[in-house]
Formats: structure tokens, C-alpha cells, sequence
């Protein structure tokens, strides 16, 4: 058993009584701080920072050293498993991730395997292990995942940014074609995760951002269920400690029940949902994790003490909640802005858990 000097982010995760509200950012690493800038130039580019264990270990514990975050989150992208797959990923200049090979030719689709992690993706673990370390318990890490559905999206348009053209046809045209795809894809991620678990990840995050561009019976059909799958696979401990899980659907507010009885222990909410009616919806089910709009950072930090306060005003007494946005934080964020954020979250949410100690 390892002993972390703050664990409030664990206890939140399965509901355990805490101090104060934890919070860390989604995207907490990343290009709206001079210094992540400044190791990606040394690394070459995203893909070399994420690819050499240094450089992700050095940005991983960049934005800890500016913010008392309560959590790090592995420096890595979701985009590594179909990379590993050999579908040849690389980021074009302005234009975000896209593929060489991208798959559209059932025999392609076919041949698709699940790549071992401990070979094609030895880079991230070595990343994970050498976090930890750096990290010495003062944090937990969180390990992560695109979900199945999140990767074909990418895999099978080649690039983000589209209308999903090509993926919404395969999934009306050849369903059969997709679901080999998210079996293989499911499979890989529960490898992946399991893996990442091993090497020393504290918590396993599964992001599904694309999920809520699907019809209510497509997502449950060509997301969650696959998402079930891979919570099925997954460890719940290691060395003695719960390794909580959370599942994040953008826009998949309007499926909450159906995530909340999926298997996570956690759900992540976009700024689209009030979190104490989602509360009340999922009722002792799981925690939740969310959900400031990140845009709220451009406004000045009075604003963002105002709504800090309205979502932990939302969400209540007790715990069971940590603080996130609603999605990444955008680069264009001052990074004194987040530094409110957390003070805020931190001071006004003590009062929140007089009552459950
Ligand atoms: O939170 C963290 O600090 C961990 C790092 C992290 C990155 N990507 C680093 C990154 C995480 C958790 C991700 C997940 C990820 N990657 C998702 C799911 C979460 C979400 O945002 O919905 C998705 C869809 C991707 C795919 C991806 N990677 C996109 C669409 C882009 C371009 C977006 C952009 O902001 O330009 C990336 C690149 C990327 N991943 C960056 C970072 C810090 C920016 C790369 C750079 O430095 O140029």
C-alpha cells in the first residue's frame, strides 16, 4: 500500500466523506502555460513530447508546480491506441490530429488488431512509472482512455473537426463493420488501461467526447455499451487501493442514468447540465466530476468565484464531487485565471463538508 499525502480526490471519486471539494482541470497541461510552450519546442513537437517519457514526466508536473491541484493527469493524447494500430497519426499545423491511414476499406477494417500495450505503447508506461515516481504520492495520477466509439470517430474520418460523415455512415450502412471496429477498439483500451493501472495510474478516466453526436439508441448501442465492456475488463484494485473510474460523454447529459448504471464509480459532466439536478438523477449511484464552462476563465476571477460558488452551491453538502470544467481549458486561458479557480473551489467548498466528517 503507498500512502498519498492527499488523497482527497480518491475519497471523492467513491464517495467518501472530505475536507473540501478536489479539483483538477481537464487539459490541465498543456499550451495555455509558457512553460509547457517552452519543453514542447525543446521536445520538436506534441507528438515527441508524448513519445519521450522525460518530456511527458516534465509536463505532467508543470501545472502542480503552479496550482494546488488535488490530482496529475497522465501527459499523453487518446489518439496513441490507433497509433499503435498503425494507422499512422500526426498533427498538421492549425488543423489538429489526423491520420495517414485512415480506415474505410472493409479489409482494412478486418485486419485491424489489438496492439500490445507492453510493445507499442511501452512509452506511456514507462511515462506512468516514471510519474509516479517524480509525483512521490504527494497526488494521485489518472490514467486514461478515448473510448471505443471516441477513437473510430477519428480512425475512421481520418482527421477531427468533420461532421462525421464518413463514421455515421458505416454506422447506418455497414453497422456490422463498426461494431468489429469498437470490439477490437474496447479491447485495446481495457489492454491499454490495465496496463497503464499496473505500471502505477491511480484512477482510470475514459473520455468519450463524441459520444453526444449520436441519436439516443446509437449512443447506447455504438458508445456505452462498449464502454460497459471495457469497465467489465477492468482492475479494480492494485496494491491494495480501489482504482476508481470515470466516464466522460460530452454532451451526454441527457443519458445520465444510463452512464451512472454503466459500472464507473464516476460520471464527467459538460457545462450544459445544473450538477445538483444531476445529482438528484443519479441519486447515491456514483460521484460526479464537472463542470464549470471553461469559458468562464476568460471573465475576470470575481466571475469565477460567482460561479465556482453556484455549482458547489448545486451540488451540496456532502461529498461525492470534484470539481472539473466542462471540457479541456482552452490556450487562450490566463494562467492567473486558473489560479482563481482552484482558490475558490478550495476555500468556499469547505463549508459544503462540516457535515459529513
Ligand atoms: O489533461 C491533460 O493535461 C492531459 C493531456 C491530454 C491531451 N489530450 C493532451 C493534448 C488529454 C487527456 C487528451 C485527451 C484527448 N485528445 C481527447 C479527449 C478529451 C477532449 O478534449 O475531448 C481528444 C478528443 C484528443 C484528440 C486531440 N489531441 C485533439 C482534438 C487535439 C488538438 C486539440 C487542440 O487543442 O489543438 C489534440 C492535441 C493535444 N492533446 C494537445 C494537448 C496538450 C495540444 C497539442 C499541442 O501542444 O499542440
Amino acid at each position: 500500500m503507498t500512502t498519498l499525502k492527499n488523497d482527497t480526490l480518491l475519497r471523492a471519486l467513491l464517495k467518501q466523506p472530505v475536507e473540501y471539494t478536489p479539483v483538477w482541470l481537464m487539459r490541465q497541461a498543456g499550451r495555455y502555460l509558457a512553460e509547457y510552450n517552452a519543453t514542447r519546442a525543446r521536445a520538436g513537437d506534441f507528438l515527441a513530447l508524448c513519445k519521450t517519457p522525460d518530456f511527458a514526466t516534465e509536463v505532467t508536473l508543470q501545472p502542480l508546480a503552479r496550482f494546488p491541484l488535488d490530482a496529475a493527469i497522465l501527459f499523453s493524447d487518446i489518439l496513441t491506441i490507433p497509433d499503435a494500430m498503425g494507422l499512422g497519426l500526426y498533427f498538421s499545423q492549425g488543423e489538429g490530429p489526423m491520420f495517414k491511414h485512415p480506415l474505410r476499406e472493409e479489409k482494412e477494417i478486418l485486419a485491424l488488431a489489438v496492439p500490445d500495450p507492453s510493445e507499442k505503447l511501452r512509452y506511456v508506461l514507462d511515462a506512468v512509472s516514471q510519474i509516479r515516481k517524480a509525483l512521490d504520492n504527494r497526488v494521485p495520477l489518472i490514467g486514461f482512455s478515448g473510448s471505443p466509439f471516441t477513437l473510430a470517430c477519428y480512425m475512421v474520418e481520418g482527421r477531427g473537426g468533420t461532421e462525421f460523415r464518413e463514421i455515421k455512415t458505416l454506422l447506418y450502412q455497414r453497422p456490422e463493420l463498426l461494431h468489429h471496429i469498437l470490439d477490437i477498439n474496447a479491447r485495446a483500451i481495457t489492454a491499454y488501461l490495465n496496463a497503464q493501472i499496473e505500471s502505477g495510474a491511480q484512477v482510470a478516466m475514459i473520455f468519450d467526447t463524441w459520444g453526444g453526436a449520436l441519436s439516443q439508441a446509437a449512443y447506447q448501442e455504438f458508445s456505452l455499451r462498449y464502454i460497459q465492456q471495457i469497465l467489465a475488463g477492468l482492475k479494480r484494485e492494485q496494491d491494495g487501493q480501489r482504482i476508481p473510474s470515470i466516464v466522460f460523454t460530452k454532451g451526454g447529459g441527457l443519458w445520465l442514468e444510463a452512464i451512472a448504471a454503466s459500472g464507473c464509480d464516476a460520471v464527467g459532466l459538460d457545462w450544459t447540465i445544473d450538477i445538483g439536478e444531476a445529482r438528484r438523477r443519479v441519486g447515491d449511484k456514483v460521484a460526479l466530476q464537472g463542470n464549470l464552462d471553461p469559458s468562464v476563465l476568460f471573465a475576470s476571477p470575481a466571475v469565477i468565484t460567482a460561479e465556482v460558488d453556484k455549482i458547489l452551491t448545486s451540488y451540496g453538502n456532502g461529498s461525492g464531487h470534484v470539481f472539473n470544467l466542462g471540457h479541456g481549458i482552452s490556450q487562450f486561458t490566463p494562467p492567473e485565471n486558473a489560479a482563481a479557480l482552484v482558490e475558490a473551489v478550495h476555500t468556499l467548498s469547505r463549508k459544503f463538508h462540516i457535515m459529513s466528517n
